[in-house]
């Protein structure tokens, strides 16, 4: 691991108008690395990367990537220094195809990145390929989170966010989204901050993971000290 941390939150709070949500929220992601934020719903992990990209909250406290403080830095300006959100509402655009949604996300993008092309992308995410030509409005709620993640991937973020990308997706989606998503980050040496509640999924995808509850971080580790912690699981995830 590098001296400084690619991502580097320290002690922030973040509110929304006058509610307080995160509470001294520390966390931090290595270059080439990938990590998972676990939490039931409503414990604040949308709200964390929301705050990475300056999306919404406001915060306190100070994000550093690669060195730098973000501040007060726009959105589409942590965009271009290689940041990249996949959000909750997938957003991608109904009206083009499949291939134009991929070809879209070099627009914006780090320059210092190449993006990668819509060949490459498809290859990468095979359930893609018979529906290139396919407008984004036709396909699935499974099929378009696997395009929001596909052309997140395209833009060739140093840093990826994903805000649970298998939220009601079948068990067969959610298998090859972590084989897609794994191989593309390995390859491309992009690293990822993903929120989930399926732990299986993010046990696939990541090297370490942070617990959230009540916008506070409650465990960190990698996953041999969360299967030696079942009680983290039990207070912080359970239903
Ligand atoms: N736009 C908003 N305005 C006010 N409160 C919000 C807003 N978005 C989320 N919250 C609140 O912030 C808390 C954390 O939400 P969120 O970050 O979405 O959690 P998670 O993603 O872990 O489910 C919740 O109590 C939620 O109600
Ligand atoms: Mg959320």
């Amino acid at each position: 691991m590098s001296e400084s941390p690619m991502l580097d939150i320290d002690q922030i709070d973040s509110y929304y108008v006058d509610s307080h949500i995160l509470h001294g929220v520390q966390l931090s992601v290595g270059a080439g690395r990938r990590v998972a934020l676990l939490g039931r719903n409503g414990a604040g992990k949308s709200t964390l990367l929301k705050s990475v990209m300056n999306a919404g909250p406001r915060v306190k406290g100070s994000i550093r990537f690669e060195g730098r403080e973000l501040g007060d830095l726009a959105t589409h300006k942590r965009t271009r220094l290689g940041l990249s959100l996949v959000p909750e509402d997938r957003r991608i655009f109904t009206h083009l195809t499949v291939a134009e949604n991929i070809t879209m996300a070099r627009y914006g993008a780090n320059p210092s990145r190449p993006p990668v092309g819509v060949d490459e992308i498809v290859a990468r995410f095979p359930m893609l390929a018979p529906l290139t030509a396919r407008y984004g409005g036709q396909l699935s709620g499974g099929q378009q989170q696997l395009l929001a993640v596909a052309r997140a991937m395209a833009a060739n973020p140093s840093l990826l966010l994903l805000d649970e990308p298998t939220e009601g997706l079948a068990p067969i989606i959610v298998e090859e989204m972590a084989r897609d998503v794994v191989r593309t980050c390995a390859e491309h040496n992009t690293a990822l901050l993903l929120c989930e509640q399926n732990i299986w999924f993010a046990r696939r995808c990541t090297h370490e993971v942070y617990v959230m509850d009540t916008g506070r971080v409650m465990f960190h580790g990698d996953w041999d000290e969360f299967d030696r912690n079942p009680h983290i699981q039990q207070r912080y995830l359970a239903l």
